[in-house]
């Protein structure tokens, strides 16, 4: 019975994120969500953690990022109305609450995840910041927020606050230097560290490669 009703959720939570984000063009759209989803209930299953809380917080994760949504308090208040709305019991919506509003990289200043599930949603999240995704999205966001594929004259940043990582002048090229080549070691699981390796080297090979492209040295 309780399977059944943790599916009506799931579905419930599905078509209201659907609905939020489909003109999402910044790489925040269902389909980041949907793949985040997948690599929670991965992670999820391989560390043990509690399937339907990383689920729905996998789902849920960036219907109150500020970026997308900087009227933070109507944010949040929607968010208590849909769990109120769907009878969310109260320690599920208050560990989600937790969850969603602690993830963000927000320049890399943050403290480790209280929880198992927290731990292995972030983990998702910061999966699909890396690779060939991760590049694509990358790309996506600067054009999204009028930065530069890359522009020499503006050096990377090795520390920041949030104010900075989010107003400072960047560059797509920048954003790996400054925040996805440091997300291999950040990884809080096994598992998530493991798959991240394979999507480090590819970045590092593709930064080698454009370099080589940029100056014209390449064969
Ligand atoms: P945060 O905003 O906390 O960094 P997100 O997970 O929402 O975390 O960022 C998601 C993705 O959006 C990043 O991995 C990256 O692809 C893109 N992104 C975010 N900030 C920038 C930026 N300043 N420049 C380029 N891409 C960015
Ligand atoms: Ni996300």
């Amino acid at each position: 019975m309780k399977e059944v009703e943790n599916q009506v959720i799931l579905e419930r939570a599905q078509n209201w994120v659907q609905e939020k984000l489909k003109h999402d063009s910044s790489g925040h759209d269902w389909w980041h969500i949907e793949r985040v989803r997948r690599m929670a209930v991965r992670l999820a299953r391989i560390s043990g953690a509690n399937l339907f809380i990383c689920e729905l917080a996998a789902l849920l994760h960036d219907i109150v990022d500020d970026k997308l949504f900087p009227d933070q308090p109507t944010a949040y208040q929607e968010l208590r109305s849909w769990f109120i709305e769907e009878n969310i019991p109260e320690d599920i919506d208050a560990h989600v609450i937790e969850i969603i509003s602690t993830l963000s990289f927000k320049g890399g200043n943050n403290l480790k995840m209280r929880t198992l599930e927290g731990q292995v949603v972030q983990d998702a999240d910061r999966l699909d910041a890396l690779g060939a995704i991760g590049a694509a999205r990358t790309f996506a966001y600067s054009g999204w927020k009028g930065q530069a594929i890359y522009d020499p004259t503006i050096i990377f940043r090795s520390s920041m606050t949030k104010e900075q990582y989010r107003n400072e002048k960047s560059t797509a090229i920048n954003h790996f230097y400054e925040k996805l080549l440091r997300l291999r070691e950040l990884m809080n699981t096994e598992a998530a560290r493991k798959i991240a390796e394979g999507r480090h080297k590819f970045m590092e090979d593709f930064l080698m490669r454009f370099d080589l492209e940029w100056q014209g040295t390449d064969e």
